[in-house]
């Protein structure tokens, strides 16, 4: 792990492994690199894999504003790219809210990627709802901490099999949502509450695209990613057996091959 300062006013905490063609990889929320643990292990044999935690979480530097969009990542993450010297167009790997910033990047810096893969994301905005529940989360983390955040989320981010045995994974999972800060959790809820629908523009993508999705995912469905990928040109879906909406950690052997492939 390296600490590298962007020139967006951040020290991002980094994985930045193997030699080749770049790949970055966008974690979801409220999350931190650890969830690529298989896919930085395995594709940074033969690619440079370069797997942030995300402003706010894990150990990079924390978050001051009330809301931080998903553009606000996105530029963040260009500047990551900047301070590593990165200058070849990348493949843009991205899950969940990782997922929506990685479409506000294409919008900001399309010609930097090369290759796209959206992992169990969505390019909608939220129904007003859901907006409201963001927003109500957010309150609730900033007065009372992140008590109960882990036991409510778990069911909802791995397929119910993981969920019973308790896995390794789910167990990492719900350390990491433990440590979360509150105030990051708080600014990422109201920046995907206010997010834009991006369906339109993604029918404009040039570029081969992969669209991931766990077969038992509750949050973002196969069957919405699926129509999502049929509304970009070159986009293949790929559904993930055994695997909810952590799909790349609970079913890592074929997340990995879908992206090798
Ligand atoms: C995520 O995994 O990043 C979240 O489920 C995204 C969301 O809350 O929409």
């Amino acid at each position: 792990m390296q600490k590298i300062e962007i020139n967006t006013g951040a020290t991002l905490n980094v994985v930045d492994q193997g030699d080749g063609h770049p790949i970055l990889l966008l974690h979801g929320f409220p999350l931190d690199h650890t969830m690529w643990q298989h896919q930085i292990a395995e594709l940074s044999k033969t690619h440079r894999v370069i797997a942030p935690d995300l402003r706010g979480f894990g150990e990079s530097s924390e978050i001051t504003a009330d809301t931080f969009h998903m553009r606000d990542f996105a530029e963040d993450a260009i500047s990551l790219l900047d301070a590593l010297g990165i200058d070849v167009a990348i493949t843009l790997c991205g899950l969940s809210m990782g997922g929506y910033i990685s479409l506000e990047l294409m919008e900001l810096a399309a010609e930097r990627v090369k290759r796209l893969i959206l992992c169990d994301t969505r390019a909608t905005a939220d129904p007003p709802e859901v907006a409201r529940g963001r927003q109500l989360m957010a309150a609730n983390v900033l007065a009372d901490g992140m008590a109960g955040v882990s036991d409510n989320m778990i069911p909802k981010l791995f397929a119910p099999q993981a969920v019973s045995e308790n896995t390794k994974a789910v167990q990492s999972t719900k350390a990491v949502i433990d440590s979360a800060q509150p105030s990051a959790v708080a600014a990422a809820q109201r920046g995907m509450a206010e997010r834009r629908d991006l369906s339109d523009p993604i029918t404009k993508f040039a570029v081969p695209t992969l669209v991931i999705c766990g077969e038992h995912d509750a949050i973002t469905t196969s069957s919405e990613m699926q129509q999502m990928a049929t509304r970009i040109q070159s986009a293949r879906f790929v559904q993930i057996a055994n695997a909810g909406h952590m799909a790349p950690l609970e079913n890592p052997i074929e997340t990995n091959r879908a992206i090798i492939d």
